[in-house]
């Protein structure tokens, strides 16, 4: 019989735009013991979650909860819950996210509309306003943080007019949660989606999401009680929501203190979600954006005086993703192989069209640190000038250490 072995994955140094190296502490949560899913225990963790969630989404949202699965999950349950079929949906896209996004609207059976902006930049909002003018949406679906160019989108604007429209903001902010200020109330974003893996260092899995009562009065109109569970048929104004799990409707009944049953919880999940979130909250928000900002420059100070070129607007860099370009001649996955054999550090390839032409280097999280940022440089160094690249020696991780020193801490 085949012997299988213990379990022994690597130490990494995980510097991609996620999944990330995971807090040593929400490590240890997942392996509490678990709780009956409607064990009092168990729901004080859930209130105390979603109490935690209000204060990272910054809203006073009475819904802020997650959604079981990988952050995808959480895109398509506000999509499908928000979208009836024949709703008017505008997407601009600025990157392979923006994609996943219209991709969704038209499986929701919408009538999608599309603005697109060459990869590398950001829209204008106005360009964006003038769209929201001219479509006449029921929804706007955009990305806050783009991971496959490394850019973000400014929402303020973008929010006041979905308002002044009447149509519902969805935004995608997986990457940015935890890592880049996302002003949920102050945006006027009427549905937003955070991520675990990326700056919030919670293995993937589950979906944080909120939405305001502008949203719920949508789900309302679409709302059905399970059968097996409902005592009396409901009517609705609009068509039953298309998918049981992501159902939003009925998701808000089980996080509401009817408890109403759904899916099992994901209780050790919940625990890591619930330490990640913690971590935020002790660190202080405002802290967290300032330290992802601090290593992100050491990070450019480092490529740059390597004589690397960085890809994109630098006016619309999104803090916690910076893309590289490969030097002419250079096999961009050769340096990556070596990297992590040798190294043992990862940091990502990109998609579509700019597949072979950028390296993605991610500061997210607990991986957002000075010995991770100055352990890559090193290493990125000593692996080009073994690819036989032309770089000077050494400047990289000098430059990186000045920003550092530089830095009152
Ligand atoms: C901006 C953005 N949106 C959505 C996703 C999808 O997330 P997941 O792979 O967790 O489903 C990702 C994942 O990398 C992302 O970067």
């Amino acid at each position: 019989m085949k012997r299988y072995e213990d379990l022994s994955p690597s130490l990494r140094c995980i510097m991609t735009p996620g999944p990330v190296e995971v807090d040593p502490r929400v490590l240890r949560a997942m392996s509490f013991p678990v709780l009956g899913q409607f064990d009092p225990e168990f729901t004080d963790i859930m209130n105390e979650t979603m109490a935690m969630l209000r204060k990272l989404f910054v809203t006073e949202n009475q819904w802020a909860y997650p959604v079981d699965g990988t952050s995808r999950s959480g895109i398509e349950a506000l999509m499908v819950s928000l979208i009836a079929p024949g709703d008017r949906v505008l997407v601009p896209i600025f990157g392979r996210f923006g994609h996943l996004l219209h991709e969704i609207a038209e499986r929701c059976g919408a009538e999608v509309f599309t603005i697109e902006t060459a990869w590398g930049g950001i829209f204008d909002p106005e360009e964006v306003i003038a769209a929201i003018r001219n479509v006449q949406p029921d929804v706007v679906a955009i990305v806050h943080g783009e991971t496959s160019t490394g850019r973000v989108q400014p929402l303020a604007e973008i929010g006041r007019a979905c308002r002044e429209a009447d149509a519902l903001l969805i935004v995608d902010a997986v990457a940015t949660i935890g890592g880049v200020p996302v002003k949920t109330d102050a945006w006027m974003l009427d549905a937003v989606v955070g991520g675990t893996q990326k700056c919030l260092s919670i293995p993937s899995g589950m979906a944080p999401v909120t939405y305001n009562a502008r949203a719920e009065a949508k789900l309302l109109k679409r709302k059905q009680v399970e059968r097996g569970l409902r005592t009396e048929d409901t009517a609705h104004e609009l068509p039953v929501v298309r998918s049981n799990y992501l159902d939003l409707g009925m998701l808000q009944d089980y996080w509401s203190p009817q408890r109403l049953n759904h899916h099992t919880e994901m209780t050790s999940m919940l625990y890591a979600l619930r330490e990640g979130l913690r971590l935020v909250l002790e660190e202080g928000l405002e802290a967290r954006h300032a330290r992802h900002a601090l290593h992100e420059r050491a990070l450019v100070a480092g490529l740059t005086a390597m004589g690397l070129q960085l890809y994109g607007d630098p006016a619309s860099k999104l803090t916690v993703v910076t893309c590289v370009l490969i030097p002419e001649g250079i096999d961009g996955e050769a340096v990556r192989t070596m990297l992590l054999q040798h190294f043992g550090i990862e940091i990502a390839s990109s998609f579509g069209p700019l597949k072979g032409k950028i390296w993605r280097i991610g500061t997210m999280g607990y991986s957002c640190r000075e010995n991770n940022v100055l352990r890559l440089l090193g290493a990125l160094e000593a692996v080009l000038l073994r690819q036989g690249c032309k770089l000077p020696c050494g400047p990289g991780v000098q430059a990186a250490l000045d920003v550092y020193e530089q830095n009152v801490r």
